[in-house]
C-alpha cells in the first residue's frame, strides 16, 4: 500500500472513532430522559397517585407559583379538557401520561414539553394576557394525535 493511503486510512479511522463517542457521550451523558421529567411514577396507577388523582387546579401557599395545574394525558385527550385561570396567574403545570407519549404546548408561551409515560413533566409559566390559550399535542401518538387538545382561558 502507499505511503499516503495508510496515512489517510489511519486518519479516516481515526476521524470515524472520534466523532461516534462525541455522539455516543451527547447522547448518554444526560441519561437519555427530557430534562423536564425529574420525578417518576408508576403509568398504570396514575388515577390513584396524587396530584394526579385529582387533576386541574388549585391555588397554594408559600411556594414560588400562586396555581398549580395537573393535567393526565392519554390517547386522545387531555384531562381537564378546560381551564380558567385568573389574569397574571404564576400557574405550575404538571403532566404525566397514562399511556404512550405525547406533547403538551401551550401556544404563544414557553410551555412545550415532552410527557413520557412514567414521568412527570412540569413547567412554570406566568399568564399575563387575557385570553384563550390552546394546549396542543406535539409529538405524533397516534390515528387521534391531531384531535388531541385543551382550552385555557386567562380571565381578567
Ligand atoms: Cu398525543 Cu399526539
Amino acid at each position: 500500500m502507499h505511503k499516503y493511503e495508510k496515512i489517510w486510512l489511519v486518519f479516516g479511522i481515526g476521524a470515524l472513532i472520534f466523532f461516534l463517542s462525541v455522539i455516543g457521550v451527547s447522547a448518554f451523558y444526560l441519561g437519555n430522559q427530557p430534562p423536564s421529567c425529574l420525578a417518576t411514577i408508576d403509568p398504570d396507577k396514575v388515577d390513584q397517585t396524587a396530584p394526579f388523582s385529582e387533576p386541574g387546579l388549585k391555588k397554594v401557599e408559600g411556594k414560588d407559583w400562586d396555581y398549580e395545574l395537573v393535567y393526565v394525558a392519554q390517547a386522545f385527550s387531555y384531562t381537564p379538557n378546560e381551564v380558567e385561570i385568573p389574569k397574571g396567574a404564576k400557574v405550575k403545570f404538571i403532566v404525566t401520561t397514562k399511556d404512550v407519549i405525547h406533547g403538551f404546548e401551550v401556544a404563544g408561551t414557553n410551555v412545550n414539553m415532552m410527557v413520557e409515560p412514567g414521568y412527570i413533566s412540569e413547567k412554570v409559566a406566568t399568564f399575563d394576557k387575557p385570553g384563550e390559550y390552546l394546549v396542543l399535542c406535539n409529538e405524533y401518538c397516534g390515528a387521534g394525535h391531531h384531535m388531541m387538545y385543551s382550552k385555557i382561558k386567562v380571565v381578567d
